[in-house]
């Protein structure tokens, strides 16, 4: 039987770091003279932090240099470094390990899937770095999500054909991009915002291991 391989986005899935993006972006939208609301901040979600900048300066309606641009995007990544310095393993997401660890008992290959360039270092703070064979993140890509490229190299590197990749994604972009991908998506959030994934969970709590399971096939 083939393996399955289970491809993980980081934000919003792993660890609640779109609190800390927010905070950032909502610096630089104060310091440019405008407010940023954690709604606006919903539209961000594994959105690249290029094009968040894009977003945000047309909600500010703010016309940019190149050279502003540069150092704007430069300025929010260093407050959001800042922000997130004493992160630790208290801000995994509940559950998270569980089924991380589940996998891991089972042999099953994992990824990492993110359009975050600062992923590695998180996943170094928050102490995950073994559970995952591969890492692919915001430094290898070259198309943002709904685009599948993300999910593709991690199957490709897994050596898992997509078809048989499972991903788990918070964001609407994630959840496309894993669907254009050809593998199964599980939303982790709010099934309303979701309604393209194949299953959603609120948050990990709610997958037993019943589900996983059948995720691994032990189960029909
Ligand atoms: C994730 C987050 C986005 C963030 C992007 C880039 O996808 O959900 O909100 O903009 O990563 O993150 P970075 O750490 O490279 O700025
Ligand atoms: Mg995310």
């Amino acid at each position: 039987m083939n393996k399955t391989g289970f491809i993980f986005d980081l934000d919003g899935v792993i660890v609640d770091t779109a609190k800390y993006h927010y905070l950032a972006w909502r610096k630089l939208a104060n310091e440019l003279g405008f407010e940023f609301t954690q709604e606006q901040n919903e539209l961000f979600k594994g959105v690249s932090r290029k094009r968040c900048l894009e977003i945000l300066l047309e909600i500010g309606n703010v016309k940019a240099s190149q050279e502003q641009f540069s150092r704007w995007l430069v300025e929010k990544n260093e407050d959001y470094l800042s922000l997130i310095e004493e992160m630790d393993e208290s801000e995994i997401l509940p559950d998270v390990l569980k089924v991380l660890q589940f996998l891991k008992k089972h042999n099953m290959p994992i990824a990492l899937g993110s359009a975050s360039k600062n992923a590695r270092p998180i996943l170094e703070k928050v102490k995950l770095m073994d559970y995952f064979d591969v890492i692919v993140d915001g430094t290898h890509v070259a198309k943002a999500k709904p685009d599948p490229e993300v999910f593709l190299i991690a199957a490709k590197q897994l050596g898992v054909p997509p078809k048989d990749c499972i991903v788990f994604e918070d964001a609407v972009a994630g959840i496309e991009a894993a669907n254009n991908a050809g593998m199964l998506s599980i939303g982790i959030g709010d099934d309303k915002v979701l309604a393209e994934a194949k299953f959603v969970f609120a948050n990990f709590t709610e997958i037993d291991n019943q589900f996983l399971n059948k995720l691994i096939g032990l189960t029909p």
